[in-house]
C-alpha cells in the first residue's frame, strides 16, 4: 500500500454496486455525499475548512500566510461516478491532491499562493444528462434555469433534488467571485485509456480533450401487443433505434478518428410482452475536429429519420450537450513537464471539468496510469505505486506553481 492508495482504501466500500459491479456514486446521491463527507473530514483533519459553495462545489485553502484567495493554484477533481464505474475516475485526483497536499508540507514548501483543493459535483452527468454540471454553472457555461430544470432517469428535477441536499436553487448560477480565486487549475485524473500502458510511462501531462457532445434520439411508434400484432403490422421504435445504432458505428468508422456510442437506450413502457411506443437513445460522438462531429451527427441524424420511417416510425433528435476540442494551456503544460523533469505528453478522449475551467483560466491535467487501459468500468484499474508516483508529480508541480 501507498498512502495516496490508503486513502483510497478507506472509501473503496461506499457506492458498490452489487447489481451491475463497480461503483455507481450519482451525484446527491447517499454515495456521493458519504465521498464528499470523507474528503470534508480528511480536509479538516489536515486544518483545512472545506466550504461548499451555492453550485455545489467544495473549497479548501492552505494559505499558510494568508495571502488573498485570488490568483490560487487549485487542484482537485470529482467523487460522482457513472454507473458500474471504476474505483479511480474522480477518486484518485481527490486523494492525489489530500496526498499532495500532504507532500508540500512535509517537504517545506512555503506557498507564495495559496492551494486550493476543490470537488466538483456531477462531472460524469450521469445523473442529470449533461456532463461537468459544477464547473459549468461556476463558469457559466450552463444557464442555471436550464440547469435546474434538467431531470434525472426517475424524473426528478435537479432543482428538487439539489434542494432536497440542502442547496437554495436560486444561488446556482455563474460566480465570478469563486472563479476569481482560481489563478490556475491541475486536476489529475486516472489515464482513461492504454496511453501510458503503451509508453511505459506512470504518469503524463494533458494535451488537449477531444471536443465531445451528447444528442438524444426519440423514436416513436406504435406501442401494442407481442402476441397479437402480425409483424407487418408493427411500427416497432425499438427495431427502428437498433438499425440507428449501426448507423451510428458505420458513420462513425466511415469519419477517422470518432468515436460513436449508443450506452444508453431505454424503451418506453418497457414489457417484455409490449412493443414500445417509444424508445429514447443517447448518442455520445467525439471527434478532434469539431467541424466533423457535427458531421457525423448530421449524417446519423439523417439516416436515423430515413431508418425510422421504414419502420413507419419518427425520430426526433435533441442535443443535450457539446464542448468543442480543449487545448490546454500550452505554457502550463511545458511548465508541468519541466517540473516534472520531462514526462509523456497525452491528448484524451474523456471529458473533464479542468476543460471547462479552460476556458477561462490556465489548466492543466496529470494522468496516472490504467495499466488495463479500461475506464468506465470495474475494470478500471491504477497500481499503488503508481497512484503515489501521481501523487509524488502533482506535488512537484503545485511546488513548482506555488513558488
Ligand atoms: C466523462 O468521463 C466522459 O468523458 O464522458
Ligand atoms: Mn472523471
Ligand atoms: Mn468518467
Ligand atoms: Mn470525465
Amino acid at each position: 500500500m501507498s498512502e495516496t492508495s490508503d486513502l483510497l482504501a478507506a472509501i473503496a466500500g461506499t457506492g458498490r454496486d452489487t447489481v451491475r459491479g463497480g461503483y455507481s456514486r450519482p451525484v446527491f446521491g447517499p454515495a456521493e455525499r458519504e465521498l464528499v463527507e470523507w474528503c470534508a473530514g480528511e480536509l479538516d483533519r489536515r486544518g483545512l475548512q472545506p466550504e461548499t459553495d451555492r453550485n455545489g462545489i467544495v473549497w479548501a485553502w492552505w494559505n499558510p500566510n494568508g495571502a488573498p484567495l485570488e490568483g490560487a493554484v487549485v487542484t482537485g477533481s470529482h467523487l460522482d461516478s457513472v454507473p458500474g464505474g471504476g474505483a479511480f475516475d474522480g477518486p484518485l485526483g481527490v486523494a492525489s491532491a489530500l496526498r499532495a497536499l500532504d507532500l508540500l508540507r512535509e517537504r517545506g514548501v512555503d506557498p507564495a499562493r495559496p492551494l486550493g483543493l476543490a470537488v466538483f459535483p456531477e462531472e460524469e452527468g450521469s445523473r442529470f444528462g449533461v456532463a461537468c454540471l459544477g464547473s459549468r454553472l461556476l463558469t457559466g457555461a450552463i444557464t442555471p434555469e436550464r440547469a435546474l430544470a434538467l431531470k434525472d432517469p426517475d424524473g426528478n428535477t435537479f432543482a428538487d433534488v439539489a434542494r432536497a441536499a440542502g442547496f437554495d436553487p436560486a444561488g446556482f448560477g455563474r460566480d465570478d467571485e469563486a472563479l476569481a480565486r482560481v489563478g490556475a487549475f491541475v486536476e489529475l485524473h486516472v489515464e482513461q485509456g492504454r496511453g501510458l500502458v503503451d509508453l511505459d510511462a506512470p504518469v503524463a501531462v494533458a494535451s488537449s480533450i477531444i471536443g465531445h457532445g451528447r444528442w438524444r434520439f426519440s423514436v416513436h411508434g406504435q406501442g401494442n401487443h407481442a402476441g397479437t400484432t402480425l409483424l407487418e403490422d408493427r411500427r416497432d421504435p425499438l427495431l427502428a433505434a437498433s438499425r440507428i445504432v449501426v448507423a451510428a458505428r458505420e458513420v462513425a468508422a466511415a469519419n477517422p478518428g470518432t468515436r460513436a456510442t449508443v450506452g444508453r437506450l431505454q424503451p418506453v413502457p418497457g414489457g417484455t410482452n409490449v412493443i414500445a411506443s417509444r424508445v429514447d437513445l443517447w448518442l455520445d460522438v467525439r471527434h478532434p475536429e469539431d467541424v466533423v462531429t457535427a458531421a457525423v451527427v448530421a449524417e446519423i441524424s439523417r439516416r436515423a429519420a430515413e431508418l425510422a420511417a421504414g419502420e413507419g416510425c419518427t425520430v426526433e433528435v435533441r442535443e443535450e450537450s457539446f464542448g468543442g476540442t480543449v487545448d490546454f494551456d500550452p505554457a502550463l503544460a511545458q511548465r508541468l513537464t519541466a517540473a516534472l523533469g520531462g514526462a509523456p505528453v497525452l491528448a484524451t478522449g474523456a471529458g473533464h471539468d479542468a476543460g471547462i475551467l479552460a476556458s477561462h483560466v490556465p489548466t492543466a491535467m496529470l494522468f496516472t496510469r490504467n495499466p488495463t487501459g479500461v475506464s468506465h468500468s470495474p475494470e478500471e484499474s491504477c497500481t499503488d505505486d503508481d497512484a503515489e508516483l501521481g501523487s509524488v508529480a502533482l506535488a512537484d508541480v503545485l511546488a513548482d506553481l506555488l513558488a
